[in-house]
């Protein structure tokens, strides 16, 4: 790829993402925002920035970033935010969350939208 292209891509991808992650954190928090309702997090979550159901299962998620523990024994960082969307059983075995298959991609741009709010 030319550099030229490679500028454009670049520029191109920075407008489609225009809240970029917080520090230390990768990933497309537009894409993970766009994830979470496609996977429907929204259902069973309240997450700000993204209309969803009037009760709810799971917690709200918009001060996980804020949260220095989560699922009651894990640091919140991005690598366990991640493995706790793709396999939360993994983590705690009787959570009432379901292993949605979500792929490595979307768990990282979810991670990086959830942790930037
Ligand atoms: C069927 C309901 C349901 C769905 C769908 C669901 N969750 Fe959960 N989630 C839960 C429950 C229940 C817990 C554990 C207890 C709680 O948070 O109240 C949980 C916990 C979490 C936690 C840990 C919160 C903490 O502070 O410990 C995160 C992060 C999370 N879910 C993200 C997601 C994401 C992202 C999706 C979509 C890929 C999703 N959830 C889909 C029910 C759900």
């Amino acid at each position: 790829m030319s550099a030229l292209r490679v500028a454009a891509l670049a520029l191109l991808l920075a407008g489609c993402s225009p809240t970029p992650p917080p520090p230390g954190v990768r990933g497309d928090t537009l894409r993970g925002k766009i994830a979470v309702t496609q996977y429907a997090c929204n259902s069973c979550h309240m997450i700000p920035g993204v209309p969803g159901s009037k009760v709810y299962v799971g917690r709200p998620l918009g001060e996980l970033a804020k949260t220095r523990v989560m699922a009651g024994a894990l640091p919140t960082d991005q690598a366990n935010v991640m493995r706790w969307i793709q396999d939360p059983q993994s983590i705690d075995p009787n959570t009432a969350m379901p292993n949605m298959g979500v792929s490595e991609r979307d768990a990282r741009d979810i991670s990086a939208y959830l942790l930037g709010l």
